[in-house]
């Protein structure tokens, strides 16, 4: 009988996809211990948004968080998502962060780490997956799937072989916007599996409606692993619903390993929180309905929200369909980048400045510079040499891996900038990936500890 694994989802992208990563801890404990036997291949539950919006919004230590699910399901495999050398945040970090941020989240309790890069740069996941094999979890290495001229079924068997060389122990097809189709699918994950002997995992999103049948095809080819969402925060720019698929892959014939009657308690669980979610405005009813225009396109979901509030935002909502024409044009220029954060973010953006300037890259940012300059690594075809010409000027890229460019004394740095405030690694290390955020949270955490001194010290 052929073997199907589920990765549940609802503790991290379905949260971050449809709630926007606002499930405080508490809101899901009591379901825990009972997740923890219905049979996944792992819990998706840590990286992500959730070590940002844990410190920026949820006033929660994310690393507390994290030993708190371990705690609680000591028999599944903990997961996290980690975005190569920008570990958590948005800019890149030298290569002894890296693995100190690997290092702390393996002694924290995470089993598993997918790890990706925006342009699939190797070696912008060499460092991350080395300390991930070095420290004893498993390495699974993730290609952020998108369509280019340049994105042959050839050029992603060859990624896919240099992530096993790198020592991975499964290949992750990442589809961060709904656009990997039931027939590409097959066709990749066959091409994969024909090329490279380890684990397939496949992760989509429900944005324009095809997962389902996406992952169908995905398993007929062969693939292992498949993350989905418990029903209550699946579909939209979440993961298909769990249930679902348990039963459409039992039915097929296909052996899961899961406990129906757990799922259906997860299920329950989790209904009057999506409801409450749902009045309170946390969920955004748009975010849970079908929007196949990404497949023209070629836009996530969330980037045609960001550009529709950023013109809004300038007045200027009348250029949107202009923006959506020169978006797929920048991308071209720069080297067809997946579109996924942070690439997402600095295409979007000047898409907006050019239609706006009415001259193209007239305004450019200081990201869209760094990532001419190579900062973000080797993109997947060379960038426009007119624009970048025109972007940099006299400025000279940089030669070789941009992180070791950067200072290795950073943690150092941030360890004596902090002095009493940073109790453990950990703490420095959030300070690191968010210093002004982190240092709001530790200013509140010695504040409520204060209190709580003096409130006992009443009550003798
Ligand atoms: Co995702």
């Amino acid at each position: 009988m052929k073997k199907v694994q589920f990765t549940e989802t609802i503790l991290r992208d379905a949260n971050q996809s449809l709630a926007a990563t606002r499930l405080p801890y508490d809101s899901f404990a009591p379901i825990l211990a009972d997740m923890d036997k219905a049979g996944f291949y792992s819990a998706e539950c840590w990286g992500g948004a959730t070590f940002d919006v844990c410190l920026r919004f949820l006033n929660e230590d994310p690393w507390e968080r994290l030993r708190r699910i371990r705690a609680a399901m000591p028999n599944t495999r903990l997961q996290m998502l980690l975005r190569g050398q920008n570990i958590l945040g948005y800019k890149h970090y030298s290569d002894d962060v890296v693995r100190r941020f690997v290092r702390a989240s393996v002694r924290n309790g995470i089993d598993i780490i997918r790890i990706f890069d925006a342009l699939n740069d190797p070696a912008n996941l060499k460092v991350a997956v080395e300390e991930t094999v070095a420290s004893g979890a498993i390495a699974s290495g993730a290609i952020s799937y998108t369509v280019s001229p340049v994105h042959t079924l050839e050029k992603y068997v060859e990624l896919a072989k240099e992530f096993k060389q790198m020592g991975v122990s499964s290949i992750c097809i990442k589809d961060m916007a709904g656009i990997l189709t039931p027939q590409s699918c097959y066709d990749l994950v066959s091409a994969i599996k024909d090329a490279v002997d380890l684990p397939l995992v496949l992760h989509t999103h429900c944005t324009t409606g095809l997962a389902f049948m996406t992952y169908l095809k995905g398993v007929e080819a062969g693939a292992d692993v498949i993350d989905t969402a418990i029903s209550p925060f699946s579909g939209g720019t979440s993961q298909p619903a769990t249930e679902t698929l348990f039963y459409a892959l039992r039915e097929m014939g296909c052996e899961t390993g899961l406990n129906e009657d757990i799922l259906n308690r997860m299920a329950d669980f989790f209904k009057p929180i999506r409801a409450d979610y749902l009045a309170d405005g946390t969920i955004d009813p748009i975010s849970m309905a079908t929007d196949p225009r990404c497949l023209t396109y070629q836009i996530p979901g969330g980037m045609l929200s960001n550009l529709l509030s950023q013109l809004k935002m300038l007045n200027a909502a009348d250029k949107f369909d202009a923006a959506l024409e020169e978006t797929p044009k920048v991308r071209a220029d720069m080297g067809y980048p997946p579109l996924v954060t942070p690439t997402s973010q600095l295409v979007g953006t000047q898409a907006v400045q050019n239609v706006l300037a009415g001259e193209r890259y007239k305004n450019v940012g200081a990201e869209m510079k760094a990532y001419c300059r190579g900062e973000y690594g080797k993109t997947p075809a060379p960038i426009d040499q007119a624009v970048m010409a025109k972007i940099l000027g006299d400025e000279k890229p940089v030669e070789g891996r941009y992180a070791e460019t950067l200072p290795a004394d950073t943690y150092e740095k941030a360890e004596a900038e902090l002095g009493d405030r940073a109790r453990c690694e950990e703490d420095v290390l959030s300070y690191i990936a968010f210093p002004e955020v982190a240092d709001r949270f530790f200013a509140r955490r010695a504040e409520a500890e204060e209190r709580r001194v003096r409130y006992s010290i009443v009550e003798i």
